[in-house]
């Protein structure tokens, strides 16, 4: 038998009237889930467990046999497109992935090749269809990307940063060479996150998440144009169906009102942001996705509801509305925690 549909995410990031606020949490599948670390222990690393559709598909679903989420969320990185530009990446636990031969020069990008994602990123598309099977209409899929931008950090720096002065130095002495890595990732980003929408994925969003490390000249040109780019070129309706685009620059809160017109149909805020304040600022135009603090997730079950209800107060009445962390859930949280905040989230937000 087919469930009933719930589809308040697609109707929230569209800023329709939805009975309830919906909720999900960015990196719901991880390693604070005892079965996570299970199904990744038998697939032996993360990136077997994203290269494998099967393994793929079932700790995308595990978050949501345990929580009455509104999503589900490919369980991918965006550091799978890098690794089929033909980078070598590796996850190694406990330190952040590691990128042996970054690219530093205009050489380097103009060598770089825009792959097929069918063929070169053909695990993740087969996780796409294979996710929607399983779902079975239960919940929207959201498929993602990381923003031109933040993938870059990774690929210049040749892993994660403190300063980012690889890359910033870049950005000021060779120009030329970040802008020729960016339109590459670019025009990768809109072949992928479309051929995901064509596998089945519902909505689509862009992890930006060191574009808040810019100043705000070069957010605007290095972060958000080529976010902005990307939306342009993303296949917006599929079956009928809108599919909406969110766009997550964590630390962007400076600049809300730039974002709401790129094109997007949500921002993602984090919780230095006021939820409240955030929505004067982009008005109409946009649907907000947030934005409790991960480290909430420490907080006993009642501290957690009194946080919920000042998040949903601060929002206010109205559509438009999708409540998640501000950023990923950390791996020592303890999962009744997360069911905490599911419930409450549900309970207080429902209007008659
Ligand atoms: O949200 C979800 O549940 C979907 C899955 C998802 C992962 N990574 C799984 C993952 C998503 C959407 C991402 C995006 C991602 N990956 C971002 C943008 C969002 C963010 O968190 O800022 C970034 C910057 C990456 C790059 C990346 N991948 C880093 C920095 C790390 C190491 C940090 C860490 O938590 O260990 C990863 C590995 C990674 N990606 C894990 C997961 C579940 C941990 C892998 C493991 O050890 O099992």
């Amino acid at each position: 038998m087919t469930e009933a549909r719930n589809d308040l995410l697609l109707r929230a990031l569209l800023r329709e009237p939805t009975p309830r606020t919906p909720v999900w949490l960015m990196r719901q599948a991880g390693r604070y889930l005892p079965e996570y670390r299970a199904t990744r222990a038998r697939a032996g690393s993360f990136h077997a467990l994203c290269t494998t559709p099967d393994y793929a598909c079932e700790v995308t679903l595990q978050p949501l046999r345990r929580f009455p989420l509104d999503a589900a969320i490919l369980f991918s990185d965006i550091l799978m497109l890098p690794q089929a530009m033909g980078l070598k990446v590796e996850f190694e636990s406990g330190e952040g992935p590691r990128i042996a031969q970054p690219v530093r020069t205009a050489a380097d990008a103009a060598r770089l090749p825009v792959p097929d994602p069918e063929a070169e990123l053909r695990p993740v598309m087969d996780a796409v269809r294979l996710i929607r099977r399983e779902l079975n209409g239960r919940v929207p899929l959201i498929g993602f990307a990381g923003s031109p931008w933040t993938v870059a950090t990774y690929m210049v720096e040749g892993g994660t940063s403190k300063s980012f002065s690889v890359i910033k130095g870049m950005a000021y002495a060779e120009p030329a060479a970040l802008e020729a890595l960016l339109d590459r990732l670019t025009r990768a980003t809109v072949l992928y996150l479309n051929a995901q929408i064509a596998a089945g994925a519902q909505a689509v969003m862009l992890f930006d998440t060191w574009g808040g490390i810019l100043s705000p000249d070069l957010y605007r040109r290095y972060s958000l144009a080529p976010m902005t780019a990307v939306i342009a070129g993303l296949v917006r309706e599929r079956d009928g169906e809108r599919v909406p685009v969110i766009l997550f620059t964590k630390n962007g809160g400076a600049w809300l009102e730039d974002q709401a017109a790129s094109g997007a149909d949500a921002l993602g805020i984090d919780w230095t942001t006021d939820l409240g304040r955030a929505r004067t600022q982009v008005g109409a135009r946009v649907a907000l996705q947030g934005n409790l603090d991960p480290c909430a997730l420490y907080a006993p079950a009642a501290t957690i509801r009194m946080l919920v209800e000042r998040a949903l107060k601060s929002y206010g009445a109205g559509p438009g509305h999708v409540f998640n962390l501000g950023h990923g859930i950390l791996p020592d949280v303890n999962p009744d925690h997360v069911a905490a905040l599911v419930a409450a989230v549900h309970e207080l937000s429902a209007h008659a």
